[in-house]
């Protein structure tokens, strides 16, 4: 099939590499010069485990191109996908100027085509209830009949972004018209052969699902934070509390792990979106606000460990952090805890010397120069007074203990992602101090 895909960023890159390896022939646009020269001299511009190999291998086979050209990705496909940004507004809605935008320019583009073929206009972004419509009243106006707008949520998380894209849970088709849904249901029925279903429904419910499901994961998150911080006051253990509850198959193990709150471009956005579009339809989700809340505190909680610990001074201490990025696996540092606790003990008037593997280049565009950058790991530590680990990478999991003593000033860890077991750090002789476990 021949696609267009508008906005290159992490769905847009990935959907169109995807699909491209699917056999399709894509043509990714987008309108910031300088991406587009990085991808047209092949330089894949975000870090996404497995992306490369793909990126290269459709280019090479052309069936992969990027583009500023708009109209000439419309006019040669018969489905456009929209993966734009929906950003925060200041109200905590989703700011839908991007994919407005781009749908008024596909409906004058549309309108200036000498034929008239079928197109189908999906929307990828996360957009509230009610979008596909408004942009199908967009185009309208330019006097179009001959397309369809569906709603297609991605569900692809980061640093699993190809694997989750090429084997899909499930696939969410809103639309109304069936030759619209046979076209999406030819797309992607080799990306689910495996049995994994493909909902069709009304675009309503389709992006209704997206937010619902970011949303309950989100409060997932904050119940077992919550409970943690309950835990550690009640002498109880939540890995042990963690594993035991998720055993039962309604409950599931996946997504309940406690830590320093949840971060990324997503959750905290569609929760907050959620909660303003649930107000305006007069059925506030009052949950949501309480997951809101919930995850900023937690976000405070390891600063406030470490303060409790020095007796409420820390001015003229040293930290080493491990970790920066949101989640492992990324570079991405929207929303992410580090730059909240990183500021609160530079604040305090403490020195950071953060180490991540990834992310230390976004990272000084949210903290500047104020923390100092470790070439790695281990030289982070050097007469610190503690280090923190921020971000579960797997090369954090196994380090070399003695050298971590060795290094340190004080043998004294908080970890705000048990990836240590606390009668082990006992042994060694650290202080350890984690999430919902008695120090
Ligand atoms: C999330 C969803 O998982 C994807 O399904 C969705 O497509 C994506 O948002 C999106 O809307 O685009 P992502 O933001 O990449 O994906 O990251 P997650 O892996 O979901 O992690 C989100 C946050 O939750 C991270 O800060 C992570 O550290 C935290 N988390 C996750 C926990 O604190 N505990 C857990 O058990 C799992």
């Amino acid at each position: 099939m021949k696609l267009a895909v508008i906005g290159t960023g992490y769905v847009g890159l990935v959907s169109g590499t995807c699909f491209a390896e699917m056999g399709n022939t894509v043509i990714c646009v987008d309108n910031n010069p300088d991406k587009l020269e990085k991808l047209n001299k092949r330089i894949v511009p975000i870090y996404e485990p497995g992306l490369e190999i793909l990126f290269q291998r459709n280019i090479d086979k052309k069936r992969l191109s990027f583009t500023s050209d708009l109209r000439r990705a419309v006019e040669e496909s018969e489905i456009i996908f929209l993966c734009l940004p929906t950003p925060q507004g200041e109200d905590g809605s989703a700011d839908l100027k991007y994919v407005f935008g781009v749908a008024e320019e596909i409906g004058k583009i549309l309108q200036s085509l000498p034929n008239n073929e079928f197109k189908i206009i999906v929307n990828k972004s996360t957009v509230p209830v009610g979008t596909s419509t408004a942009v199908r009243q967009i185009i309208e106006k330019y006097n179009i009949e001959n397309f369809e707008v569906v709603s297609n949520p991605e569900f692809l998380r980061e640093g699993f972004a190809v694997d989750d894209f090429m084997k899909p849970d499930r696939i969410v088709v809103g639309a109304r018209n069936p030759k619209a849904f046979e076209k999406m249901r030819i797309l992607y029925e080799p990306f689910v052969r495996q049995g994994n279903p493909i909902f069709e429904m009304d675009p309503e419910s389709a992006e209704v699902t997206k937010y619902a499901s970011n949303s309950y994961l989100a409060m997932r998150i904050t119940f077992m934070n919550e409970l943690a911080n309950f835990c550690e006051k009640a002498g109880a253990n939540v890995e042990m509390v963690r594993k035991a509850m998720g055993s039962d198959s309604r409950i599931g193990k996946r997504f309940l792990f406690p830590g320093i709150g949840y971060g990324g471009s997503c959750f905290p956005k569609d929760v907050n979106a959620l909660i303003k579009t649930s107000e305006e339809f007069g059925s506030p989700m009052k949950i949501l606000k309480v997951v809101d809340e919930v995850n900023k505190n937690q976000k405070q909680l390891l600063v406030k460990k470490v303060k409790e610990h020095f007796n409420g001074n820390i001015e003229g201490k040293k930290f080493a952090v491990w970790g920066l990025s949101f989640k492992p696996n990324t570079d991405d540092m929207r929303e992410a805890p580090s730059i909240v606790i990183i500021n609160q003990l530079l604040d305090s008037n403490a020195k950071v010397v953060a180490y991540d593997p990834a992310a230390m280049e976004n990272a000084r565009f949210y903290l500047g120069d104020k923390p100092e950058y470790a070439q790695d790991q281990y030289s982070a530590l050097p007469d610190a007074d503690a280090l923190l680990i921020l971000t579960e990478w797997n090369e954090f999991r196994n380090p070399d203990f003695d050298k971590i003593k060795s290094l340190l000033k004080n043998k004294l860890i908080f970890d705000g992602r048990n990836i240590f077991d606390p009668a082990k750090m006992k042994e060694l002789g650290f202080t350890y101090y984690s999430i919902g476990r008695k120090p």
